[in-house]
């Protein structure tokens, strides 16, 4: 099976990226932030407390026999208060563990949103290329500066009608940086055999090129897309 792991901060670009690789070699692919934003979600609609272990790892483990393609249809889990709360759930050691599963069997089994089975999977979070698929044959990891993610998520959520303050986008983002960095359990970290691509100055035509130049040279042939 061949996987390409696509990490880095939110706002960096990865989920375009992804999507336009998946799109690229026909592969089947998984946003993982989703899982940890439908963990919170699920988890605030019953009031649940995110940071008590216990029922966040029940709710984890809940997810285990959805079609994940559903779970990105819920607009409600892009919300603020569900972004925070995912952050803190995605800190829980067991919750990490049991979405471990999810994504490896993912991995090792992707699928098309319709069910049908794919010949490869493109991953995109912040641990996939060192934890979740350490053998993937492509392993990117896509950043840019915190200003420029903040300033790229702020604008994003005026276009889509919410009324931001880009101080705030930027002391959020700058938090849940630091969370997913220091976290004990898998920190974002890219890895060693990762390509890291700065976005900071570049079109995402460009980044896709870019992109697309590493996995095809790693990607062994005869696959073709
Ligand atoms: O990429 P995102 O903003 O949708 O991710 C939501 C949260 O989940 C964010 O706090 C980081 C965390 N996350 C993680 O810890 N590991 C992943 N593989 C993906 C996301």
């Amino acid at each position: 099976m061949i996987v390409i792991a696509v990490d880095g901060p939110s706002a960096a670009g990865k989920g375009t990226i992804s999507l336009m690789l998946a799109k690229h070699f026909n592969f089947g692919y998984l946003d993982t932030g989703t899982l940890y934003r439908s963990v919170a979600y699920l988890m605030l609609e019953k009031k649940l407390d995110p940071s008590n272990p216990e029922k966040a790892e029940k709710t984890a483990l809940s997810l285990q026999k959805t079609n994940l393609y559903d779970l990105n249809s819920n607009p409600n889990i892009r919300l603020e208060n569900v972004s925070k709360a995912a952050s803190l759930v995605s800190a829980i050691p067991q919750v990490r563990k049991a979405l471990l599963n999810v994504q490896k069997n993912f991995a090792q089994n992707p699928y098309f949103p319709n069910g049908k089975a794919a010949k490869g999977a493109v991953l995109d979070g912040r641990d996939i290329g060192k934890y979740v698929c350490p053998d993937a044959q492509v392993k990117l990891f896509i950043t840019a500066e915190t200003k420029i993610r903040a300033e790229r998520r702020y604008k994003e959520l005026l276009s889509k009608g919410f009324s931001v303050i880009y101080n705030n986008v930027l002391a959020d983002m700058e938090e849940r940086d630091l969370r997913d960095k220091s976290r004990a359990a898998n920190p974002m970290c890219p890895a060693e055999d990762a390509l890291i691509i700065d976005t900071s100055d570049m079109d995402i035509s460009t980044v896709f090129a870019k992109a697309l130049a590493f996995a095809e040279s790693r990607i062994e042939l005869p696959f073709k897309a």
